[in-house]
């Protein structure tokens, strides 16, 4: 991949999905509501010019699948279908929980990322599909404006699934963000990033391990990067103000992008929609699953080539116009966001991260507080409780840590004596507790959670009762067991546990 010419496809922008029909709410039959159908198909797709077709699994006919565009408050239904082959192509461990042997290879099951749904429309990796099969979800939408983004979730064979090429990015937008007046249209430009490996036939290359019989690999990384499933692609620009709405859909590649002869990005929201202002920043740090939602003023490049990159990769150009235009301006104070005091919170429960290593040195699996996803609900928040989660990572890696349901603020991050943890199980500070970054000062459904840090959060439980998953992002450890389920239960005037 690395002999291919830069910059000879144009960026393709996921079309928006439209509803053909309105059908009745289950639960509240009066109300209709638009239905949208997605079949997730084998397709191919180009991904670059000089290369042939590649296989991927999608939501319908494009890779990445189509944009869903909602308004908040306005209730929709989703018909996921699976039209997927019966075999899977890429090689499924049989060894890890969920994905045994006995099992349907091709099973999906999809979550909108970030989304305040009922239990039963979340996609619990458990309540997989086989190919043939379907499944309609509700989402009522009763939450800002945000991108959030769909995906499938099923157990143990999640990593495989999405980087088949099953996802696409699903747009809650709201009046309070419409009067803001920021850059929409063609201004508005969608940036999904991903990376991938893949062979001389240009088809998708997932490694495995050197273990008989145990293909797992910790983490992947690839050489390859796309763009709304471009490699290097470009896009002809006009000398104004954009609007960018990146999402990092990689299944474990961290991204610090940057714009090369470029401005900086102003940074206005991130995950779960807008930051109570602008930040400016020459680099925007994104883990998997993280969402940015950045302006860029190409007013001063007019006539320029912008590259962004990720570190000094190039992944996609800019062509900025020769003409200019007038300009809006962006409004500095963006959405309140109310910080959520410590005082709030009914309880504290620390978390550790944990990676369990075989007698070779090689990472056997992950682990939320040391227990696999089949052992007893340890997390039990009460509804409309507030509660601060400490995650203690022990490892050596950063960990997105992602909630279903909810979205949280992140409250600070402190380096402990790691030793004295394993030997003891006490917390012993060795730094500073230093605040979120600039770009986390809003609402987040994701948090990275630093190696040798402990990074907390404060969470409001709302919105429904039921059993959700909290999990990793880094995807080859979600489905190697790095993910476990909570409840959130009713408040019966008896204490939580
Ligand atoms: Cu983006 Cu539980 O997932
Ligand atoms: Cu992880």
């Amino acid at each position: 991949m690395d002999s291919l010419e830069p910059f000879v496809d144009r960026l393709p922008i996921p079309f928006v999905l439209k509803s053909s029909t309105k059908r009745r709410l289950p639960g509240a039959p009066a109300q209709l509501v638009p239905y949208y159908r997605l079949a997730m198909k084998e397709i191919r797709a180009k991904v670059h010019r000089d290369v042939d077709p590649t296989r991927f699994w999608s939501f319908g006919s494009t890779f990445p699948g189509p944009t869903i565009e909602v308004q908040s408050g306005q209730a929709i239904l989703v018909e996921w279908s699976n039209e997927l082959p019966h075999k899977h192509f890429l090689p499924i461990d049989h060894r890890l929980h969920g994905a045994e042997a006995f099992l349907p290879e091709v099973r999906t099951v999809v979550h909108v990322h970030g989304a305040r749904v009922p239990p039963a429309s979340d996609g619990y990796p458990e309540t997989w599909y086989t190919a043939g099969k379907f499944r309609t979800s509700v989402y009522p939408n009763n939450q800002d404006a945000a991108m959030l983004w769909y995906h499938d979730h099923t157990m143990g064979i999640n990593r495989l699934n999405i980087f088949a090429g099953l996802f696409g990015a699903y747009v809650v937008r709201d009046r309070f963000e419409a009067e803001l007046n920021l850059p929409a249209g063609e201004f508005e430009i969608p940036l999904i990033l991903c990376d991938r490996a893949f062979d001389k036939s240009g088809q998708l290359n997932y490694p495995v391990s050197p273990r008989e019989g145990n293909p797992w690999v910790p983490e992947f990384s690839g050489d390859a990067f796309l763009v709304n499933g471009k490699l290097l692609p470009f896009a002809d620009v006009a000398a104004k103000k954009y609007r960018l709405r990146i999402l990092n859909a990689s299944n474990a590649r961290f991204f610090n992008l940057s714009l090369e002869n470029g401005p900086d990005f102003q940074q206005i929201g991130s995950d779960q929609g807008l930051l109570p202002k602008a930040v400016s920043m020459k680099t925007v740090r994104l883990a998997p699953g993280e969402r940015a939602d950045v302006i860029v003023d190409l007013a001063p490049c007019r006539g320029e080539h912008v590259v962004l990159r990720n570190d000094f990769l190039p992944l996609m150009q800019f062509r900025v116009s020769k003409t200019s235009a007038i300009e809006r301006v962006i409004p500095q104070v963006l959405r309140p966001v109310g910080r959520m005091k410590e005082l709030e919170a009914a309880r504290t429960r620390v978390l550790s991260l944990d990676e369990v290593r075989n007698d070779f040195g090689e990472v056997e699996t992950a682990l939320l507080n040391k227990r696999h996803w089949h052992e007893p609900v340890t997390e039990q928040p009460v509804i409309n409780t507030v509660e601060i989660w400490s995650f203690v990572n022990t490892t050596d890696d950063t960990h997105p840590i992602h909630l279903h349901l909810v979205r949280f603020q992140v409250l600070d991050r402190r380096a402990f004596d790691l030793y004295t943890y394993e030997l003891t199980n006490k917390l012993e500070y060795t730094g500073p507790a230093v605040p979120p970054e600039p770009g986390e000062e809003g609402w987040k459904d994701t948090v990275r959670a630093f190696s040798q840090m402990v990074t907390r959060i404060i969470v409001r439980f709302e919105g429904y009762t039921g059993r959700y998953v909290w999990h990793c992002h880094i995807l080859e450890h979600e489905d190697n067991d790095m993910m476990r389920p909570f409840d959130i239960v009713p408040n019966s005037g008896l204490r939580s546990r």
